[in-house]
């Protein structure tokens, strides 16, 4: 969207924006004070008016155009209409808060400021789908901010918002905190079941899907953190009043995670669809060190980098990031200035993935492990130029569902990109190479 040459944000009048999901109110943590500002009115309209059925709920939130917001984008709406009619089976709600994806710090912003919100909105979630448990599987190095939420949870079942017949209605539903153990892959949502379930947290093949055969083997709803709180803004303003905020593909506030080489790196709150020279140069103060720009990583390491030519006129959603060939993910952009050195940056990501995978898949073992082998003798200045190829042919033979979950494409994303988008880099770290040009072994080598 262009006007007169400059860049119009899809984010609107951003600059006016009044904050949403972490408004500026002092202890908005506590229960008392979520009260004293509308808090749990949501849950109580929709518990005590005999017209607002469960599927209203459903209904607003597909007419929101929410989409989640833990990297992959699904419309929660529709994923909300996959789960079948109650039967004799229960069911669950899995809320991801195992929050790992190098550089995203959102959802614990969340925990922390406006943890009723989250926990307003698991209610929601429950009444609107008939699900009377859920597990908030929460990122186990959160340790600070598993005593908080417990603290919180335990306020809202005492105060009669959590638990049974809840404000008094025939809605009950308990909520569960379940501490992660520190691997990234439990994250993944069908690893996140089976470690919920007390197993080692490794991915099922999907379909099924959770709706299908989640949690137990019973009908499942796994939402991110931040998505589900969300819903009482939505059921408080209407599903169609909200999707008028930010980008019409993924409308709604947004938490922007800030990090990398910027003057003011934090959790910023704005509509989605923020222009990426408006969150750096605006929001953030600029460039730290004023330094130039070299690239943007707009949503955790699995997605691909934005080289610094190309931002002008991208936004933070996913119809403009596809022009460059990127998406949002986690929303929460790492910024890279001109004295990155990305072969190494790359190397330190690829090292994440190796360390991470669960093992279970040949290609994603392996090539994870031979990913970071290849790009370490690089950027040790031990790389071959055909090292280079060799990485593409790698990520080839790893992605594209040739794996049980999505795992191997994330670690494959960011290495396809940055080695095709920043090749002379590669090349010059090559060429540079200590290393024999000649493959062949010289006699006498042992
Ligand atoms: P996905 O695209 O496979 O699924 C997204 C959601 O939509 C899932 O809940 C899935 O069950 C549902 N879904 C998709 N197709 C469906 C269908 N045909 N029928 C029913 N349901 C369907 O992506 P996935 O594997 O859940 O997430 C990958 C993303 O997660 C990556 O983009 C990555 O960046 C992000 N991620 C975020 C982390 C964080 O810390 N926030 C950690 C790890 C990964
Ligand atoms: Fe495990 Fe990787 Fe296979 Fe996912 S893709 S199941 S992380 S080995």
């Amino acid at each position: 969207m262009e006007t007169n040459g400059t860049p119009q944000s899809p984010a609107g009048d951003w600059r006016s924006y009044e904050r949403m999901l972490l408004p500026p109110i002092q202890d908005l943590h506590k229960l008392g004070v979520y009260e004293e500002h509308g808090g749990y009115d949501r849950l109580r309209r929709v518990l005590e008016d005999d017209a607002f059925e469960p599927s209203d709920v459903t209904d607003e939130v597909k007419a929101s155009g929410l989409t989640g917001r833990g990297g992959a984008g699904f419309p929660t709406g529709i994923k909300w209409t996959f789960m079948p009619e109650p039967d004799e089976r229960p069911r669950f709600i899995g809320v991801n808060a195992d929050e790992s994806e190098p550089g995203t710090f959102k959802d614990r912003q969340v925990m922390e400021y406006n943890p009723h919100l989250m926990l307003e909105g698991i209610l929601l979630a429950g009444y609107a789908l008939h699900i009377d448990t859920a597990y908030v599987y929460i990122r186990g190095e959160y340790t600070d901010w598993i005593v908080h939420l417990k603290e919180q949870l335990e306020n809202a079942y005492e105060a009669g918002y959590v638990g049974e017949n809840i404000m008094g209605s025939d809605f009950t539903m308990d909520i569960v905190l379940h501490k992660g153990a520190g691997a990234y892959i439990c994250g993944e949502e069908t690893s996140l079941m089976e470690s919920l379930e007390g197993k080692r947290g490794y991915p099922r093949y999907k379909p099924p899907f959770p709706a299908q055969s989640g949690i137990f083997g019973s009908p499942t709803t796994i939402n991110n953190a931040e998505t589900l709180a969300h819903v009482p803004l939505i059921v408080e303003q209407g599903g169609e009043a909200y999707s008028n905020i930010g980008a019409g593909d993924m409308p709604g506030p947004a938490l922007y995670g800030m990090s990398g080489h910027v003057k003011n790196p934090g959790v910023y709150e704005f509509p989605t669809g923020m222009l990426l020279t408006d969150m750096i140069y605006d929001v953030c103060g600029g460039m730290a060190r004023d330094k130039d720009l070299k690239a943007v990583v707009p949503g955790g390491s699995s997605v691909p980098p934005v080289p610094a030519d190309q931002i002008d006129g991208i936004s933070m959603n996913d119809e403009s990031l596809g022009e460059v060939g990127s998406r949002t993910g986690t929303f929460c952009p790492l910024v890279l200035d001109e004295e990155t050195d990305m072969v190494s940056f790359l190397r330190r990501v690829a090292h994440f993935y190796q360390d991470e995978t669960c093992g279970q898949c040949t290609p994603c073992r392996e090539g994870t492990s031979w990913l970071e082998k290849i790009l370490a003798r690089i950027d040790e200045g031990e790389g071959r130029m055909r090292d280079i190829d060799l990485l593409l042919e790698l990520c080839d033979n790893m992605d594209g569902g040739r794996t049980i979950c999505a795992f191997a494409d994330g670690a494959v994303g960011p290495v396809r990109a940055t080695v095709k988008r920043f090749r002379e880099e590669f090349a010059a770290k090559c060429q540079a190479s200590v290393h024999p040009v000649s493959t062949e072994v010289s006699a006498g080598a042992g």
